[in-house]
């Protein structure tokens, strides 16, 4: 083999070092030796080949890729895959709220009701994304359904069949790589058949599925988790993709108090009424043994999970006074931080509906890292089999 040939006459403490860095970049033996030569003598002859110079980018998250946004809501899929290289070629979200901050963040607007949408009509893609809806699994969307008598899971008409869109979508389009979000209850739903159901499907496509349960608090200082279905198409990666959701990396230093604005409106301060209601529905289920109710945030630590329901009375996540009054709720900025979107990214909607359209995003920092995870599994793909043109767009352009 050429990495042998290229290696075999060198003595043993300088082969040790080869392997040790480039096992730190993440290179073949020939890819570090090549590139080591050609920093050494500047020799444009020695040029690694196309495969190895896409292989390398992506690595470093730099090789242009494409993607779609189903069930886009504000963007985060968006956000976290364009940070690595991502163009979005196609959205879809029916919210004309969340439409509206969508356009002002990205400069279209998504189409709307998915089950409207022709699949031929969504562009070739490499990478499909969908949040696809969580009420329908969800433990507050579950209680709330049953206690209005209402069905859940697969059995609500209007959200629980929509990934069954989404999947005829994955069928038609047969994207290489498709990354799906929901809540961490979507495993347990109906004693885990939800999720069989689901993972079944996928299968069913000729996709290996990777699933697991990924906290936010990793890279913002908020306790969310949700779980993140990774699938490639086995047609391409074979039936095991050099994938893995490990490591995840440490928790980041960021404390809550870090995300907070200096002068806040005195707006958002509770009411007497509200937060007197708060206290005694605490002390209410604290009696009975159980632990609902309002969570006063640690300056110094994290909070708990924002929710889409946030704007009702904020509970889930108040923040302490500092002269004994009140406590307050986060206002629309102090959210969006706590979600990590940019500041640089306008508030273009009421309080109400920023609220529900950040309690419902995903965090696109945990996208950026389970994207980059993705990318590596192409990246090694590439690595084995020399092709150049693994993506779908270019293995079409390049016919
Ligand atoms: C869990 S949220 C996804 C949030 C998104 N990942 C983000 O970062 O903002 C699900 C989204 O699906 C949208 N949705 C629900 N039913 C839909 C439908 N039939 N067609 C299009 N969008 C739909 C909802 O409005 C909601 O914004």
């Amino acid at each position: 083999m050429k990495r042998d040939i290229l290696i075999r006459n060198l003595p043993s403490d300088i082969r040790q070092w080869i392997d040790n860095q480039r096992k730190r970049s993440r290179m073949s033996q020939q890819e570090f030796m090549t590139k080591l030569l050609n920093d050494i003598s500047g020799n444009a002859q020695l040029r690694m080949p196309n495969s190895t110079e896409r292989a390398v980018k992506m690595s470093t998250g730099k090789l242009p890729f494409s993607f779609v946004d189903l069930f886009a809501g504000i963007g985060g899929f968006r956000l976290g895959l364009e940070g690595i290289g991502g163009k979005c070629l196609f959205s879809c979200e029916w919210d004309k709220y969340a439409q509206k901050t969508y356009s002002a963040w990205f400069g279209d607007v998504p189409e709307g009701d998915i089950r409207e949408i022709e699949p031929r009509s969504i562009p070739d893609h490499d990478i499909l994304t969908a949040g696809f809806p969580c009420q329908p699994f969800s433990i507050a969307g579950v209680s709330k359904k049953k206690s209005l008598g209402r069905e859940h899971g697969f059995k609500d008409q209007t959200q629980g069949t929509l990934f069954f869109h989404l999947a005829r979508i994955v069928e038609q389009k047969r994207p290489p790589i498709a990354i799906l979000e929901n809540v961490k209850n979507l495993r347990s739903h109906d004693k885990g058949n939800t999720w069989a159901v689901i993972k079944k499907r996928l299968e069913s496509l000729n996709y290996r599925v990777y699933s697991d349960i990924i906290d936010a608090r990793h890279w913002v200082p908020q306790h969310r988790e949700r779980m993140f279905i990774v699938c490639f198409d086995k047609e391409m990666f074979g039936d095991t993709p050099h994938f893995s959701f490990e490591p995840i990396p440490k928790p980041r230093k960021r404390l809550f108090g870090d995300i907070l604005e200096p002068a806040p409106p005195s707006k958002y301060i509770l009411s007497d009424k509200l937060w007197n209601y708060l206290q005694a529905y605490a002390e209410k289920h604290r009696q009975r043994g159980n632990g609902f109710g309002y969570g006063l945030t640690d300056l110094e630590g994290i909070s708990r999970t924002l929710s889409a329901r946030y704007y009702k009375d904020g509970s889930e996540v108040l923040i302490p006074s500092d002269n004994g009054g009140n406590p307050r709720r986060l206002t629309p900025r102090e959210a969006a931080n706590l979600m990590g979107f940019p500041s640089r990214l306008p508030i273009t909607v009421s309080d109400t509906q920023a609220y529900k359209q950040f309690g419902n995003a995903v965090v696109p920092k945990v996208v950026e890292f389970v994207g980059r995870r993705a990318l590596a599994a192409v990246c090694e793909l590439i690595r084995e089999s020399g092709n150049s043109c693994l993506l779908k767009n270019q293995r079409k352009a390049n016919r």
